[in-house]
């Protein structure tokens, strides 16, 4: 099984509303391995390269003006098959139609304002990993706990 790693952004929304902590805890409680993590301002010029996919769709400007608006908190998680984990833990992209469970499930009830970005696959998080973080901010290391997350033949 693939150990991944998988890009998450705690949005302007998720630290105005001061959920930074609780939405850490549960990438931290599911077993995620956290190798990246810093606080920083979203720019035009890097929610254009983010947000690549999206620059000609009619939502963009708008797109834009929410995830500049406010401080955000970006992590590179890991684990096996973290990308897809992350995804299902984020729930549907609007979060009136987000499972309750999910993130976007139980904490939003807007589509714009959807709490937190997760990579949609490899090369994505490849991607965004890189656009975010320098090789040097990532860091490797064992977690004490590690093999009480998940057997040899999973990681
Ligand atoms: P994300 O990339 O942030 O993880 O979200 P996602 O894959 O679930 O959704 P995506 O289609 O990639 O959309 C990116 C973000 O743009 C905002 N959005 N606004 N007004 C609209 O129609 C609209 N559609 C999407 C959301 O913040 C969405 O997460
Ligand atoms: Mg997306």
């Amino acid at each position: 099984m693939a150990t991944e790693r998988s890009f998450v952004l705690f949005k302007p929304d998720a630290v105005q509303r001061r959920l930074v902590g609780e939405l850490y805890s549960r990438f931290e409680r599911r077993g995620l391995k956290i190798v990246g993590l810093k606080m920083l301002s979203v720019t035009k010029e890097l929610a254009a390269r983010h947000y690549e996919e999206h620059l000609s769709k009619p939502f963009y400007p708008l797109l834009e003006d929410f995830i500049t608006a406010g401080p955000v908190v970006a992590l590179v998680v890991e684990g096996p098959q973290a990308i897809s984990v992350v995804r299902t833990m984020l729930g549907s992209t609007n979060g009136r139609e987000a499972a309750p469970g999910t993130i976007r499930g139980d904490y939003g009830i807007s589509r714009q304002m959807n709490l937190v970005h997760g990579s949609d696959g490899p090369e994505a998080a490849a991607r965004e990993i890189a656009i975010y973080f320098s090789e040097n901010e990532l860091v490797d290391y064992e977690p004490t706990l590690g093999g009480w997350v998940c057997a040899d033949d999973e990681k």
